[in-house]
C-alpha cells in the first residue's frame, strides 16, 4: 500500500477555459498538496487543510517553489521520426519521400527500432509527456517494440502498426490482407495489456487503396474500442490529390467516412483544410483532432482554425508531430500555437493552452476517465515544473505578479530543463525523489 503527499503549488484544469479563460474552469492552489494512495489521486487541495487530515506515517515529498500539474498528452507524434527532425526545405510530400520513407525503412529491423523506442520515451518524459497516440511505422515488429518499452515505464500510450499499400517505396508497403492480420495480432497482444491501447493507424488516404480503407473499416467494426489514427487534410497538394483519387467523395473527410473510419476514438492530425459541413460530421460522428502547430509551421501546412473547430463541438487536443513538428516539449508546442492562432486574431490564454495539452486531450483521446486531471481516482501522472530550470524562465519568473502571467511565460521559455520531475502513477519516472 503507497501512500504519499506532494506539497507544491498545484495547478490543473476541471474543464475547458474557453478562449475567455473562465477561472471556475481550473483550480490553483498557492500552497497545494497532492495525496496519492497506490496510484491514484486521492486528494488534491489546500497544504494546511489536507495536512491535517493527513495519517502520520504518510510521507510527504516537498517541492515548495515549484509548481505540480497534470502529466502533459501529446495527441499525435510519430516514434520513428524522431532521428529526421529538423529536416530542411520542403513540405509535407516531398519531405515523406525525402526523409520520413528514408528512415522509416530502417525499423523493419526490430534491434533498431526498440533502441530508438527507448530513446522517443524516455524524451517523453524528460518533457513531462506522460501519454501519447503514437504512429510506429509499417513493420508490425516496430510496434511491438514500442509497446514493450511502454509496458516496462508503465506509460499510459496508444499506438500502432501503420497501413500504407500505395504511393511509397515498395519496402514499406503491406496490403489490405496483411494490414487486417498483423493489426488484428497487434490488438490481441497489446490492446489493453496494462495502460496500453491499440490505434487501427492507415497513415493517410493518400497512401492506402480503397481496399486497405476498407479492410481498416472492418478492423474498426470488429474492435470497436480499438482507436483509429490518421492524417487529414493537412496539406493543399495532398488535399487536390485525395480529390483526384476519390472523385466520388465530396471531401476528404467523407473518404474515412466511407470507409467507416469516422467513430468514436478516432482521432485526425492536422485538419486544416476542413469546411463547415465536415466540421458538423466529425462532430456528430464522435471524431477528434490533434493540433499541431509546429509542424503546421514547420511544413508550411497552414494555420489551424481552433476557434471553428471548437466552435463545431469536435474535440482538440495539442500534439508535436515529430518529426514534423519541431519539438517534444508539449512547453514549446503550448507556445506555438498561441502564435497561430495571434495570426489568426484568435487567442489562447496560459490555462487554455494547458488545457489542450492535458485534460483537453485526454478528452480527444477518451482517456479522460483515467487522466487529464487530478480529480480524485484518476491516475497520479504529474509532473513537477520548475520555473528556476533556466537562468532566462527564472528571469521572468521572478518578475511575474500572477500565477497566469509566470504560466504564460512557460509556454515560450519553458522546456525540458523545467521539467524537474515526471511521476507515473505516483512514482518518479524521470528527475529527483530522495524518496522512491
Ligand atoms: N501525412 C502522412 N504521413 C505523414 C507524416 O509522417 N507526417 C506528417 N506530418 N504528415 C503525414
Ligand atoms: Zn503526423
Amino acid at each position: 500500500l503507497m501512500h504519499r503527499a506532494f506539497r507544491a503549488s498545484i495547478f490543473h484544469c476541471i474543464d475547458d477555459p474557453g478562449a475567455a479563460s473562465s477561472p471556475a474552469a481550473c483550480e490553483y492552489f498557492e500552497d497545494g498538496l497532492l495525496v496519492v494512495r497506490d496510484g491514484a489521486i486521492e486528494a488534491v487541495g489546500n497544504a494546511e487543510t489536507l495536512l491535517r487530515g493527513l495519517q502520520p506515517a504518510t510521507r510527504i515529498e516537498d517541492f515548495s517553489g515549484k509548481l505540480i500539474q497534470p502529466g502533459l498528452v501529446d495527441c499525435h507524434v510519430h516514434f520513428a521520426q524522431l532521428d529526421i527532425i529538423a529536416s530542411y526545405g520542403t513540405q509535407l510530400l516531398d519531405w515523406l519521400s525525402r526523409y520520413a520513407y528514408v528512415e522509416e525503412r530502417r525499423f523493419a529491423a526490430r534491434e533498431y527500432a526498440a533502441q530508438v523506442a527507448n530513446a522517443f520515451l524516455d524524451e517523453l518524459l524528460k518533457n513531462g509527456t506522460t501519454s501519447a497516440l503514437v504512429f510506429a511505422t509499417v513493420f508490425p515488429q516496430s510496434a511491438d517494440a514500442f509497446f514493450e518499452a511502454a509496458a516496462e515505464r508503465g506509460m499510459r500510450l496508444v499506438a500502432g502498426k501503420v497501413l500504407m499499400d500505395r504511393n511509397c517505396p515498395e519496402e514499406l508497403c503491406d496490403d489490405a490482407e496483411s494490414a487486417y492480420a498483423e493489426s488484428q495480432a497487434l490488438i490481441e497482444r497489446w490492446h489493453g495489456h496494462g495502460r496500453l491501447g491499440y490505434a487501427i493507424t492507415p497513415r493517410f488516404a493518400l497512401t492506402s487503396t480503397s481496399e486497405q480503407l476498407e479492410a481498416a473499416g472492418k478492423l474498426a467494426a470488429d474492435y470497436p474500442d480499438t482507436w483509429i489514427h490518421t492524417h487529414l487534410a493537412e496539406n493543399p497538394d495532398e488535399v487536390a490529390e485525395i480529390a483526384r483519387l476519390f472523385p466520388e467523395r465530396r471531401s476528404y473527410l467523407d473518404v474515412y467516412d466511407h470507409f467507416g473510419l469516422l467513430r468514436d476514438r478516432a482521432v485526425f492530425a492536422h485538419c486544416l483544410h476542413l469546411d463547415d459541413a465536415d466540421r458538423e460530421l466529425m462532430a456528430a460522428r464522435g471524431g477528434a483532432v490533434a493540433f499541431c502547430p509546429t509542424s503546421n509551421l514547420f511544413l508550411g501546412s497552414g494555420l489551424f482554425d481552433l476557434q471553428s473547430m471548437a466552435a463545431s463541438g469536435v474535440p482538440v487536443g495539442l500534439a508535436t508531430d515529430v518529426g514534423g513538428g519541431t519539438s517534444l516539449s508539449m512547453l514549446r508546442t503550448m507556445g506555438e500555437a498561441y502564435k497561430v492562432l495571434q495570426l489568426q486574431q484568435q487567442t489562447l490564454p496560459a490555462s487554455r493552452a494547458l488545457y489542450l495539452g492535458t485534460l483537453g486531450a485526454a478528452r480527444a483521446l477518451h482517456l479522460d476517465e483515467h487522466i487529464g486531471n487530478f480529480a480524485v481516482g484518476k491516475e497520479a501522472d504529474f509532473i513537477v515544473i520548475d520555473p528556476q530550470g533556466s537562468s532566462i524562465s527564472a528571469r521572468r519568473a521572478n518578475a511575474a505578479t500572477s500565477v497566469d502571467e509566470l504560466l504564460f511565460s512557460l509556454l515560450f521559455l519553458g522546456d525540458d530543463r523545467n521539467i524537474a520531475a515526471t511521476y507515473l502513477q505516483g512514482r518518479a519516472a524521470k528527475g529527483q525523489d530522495s524518496l522512491s
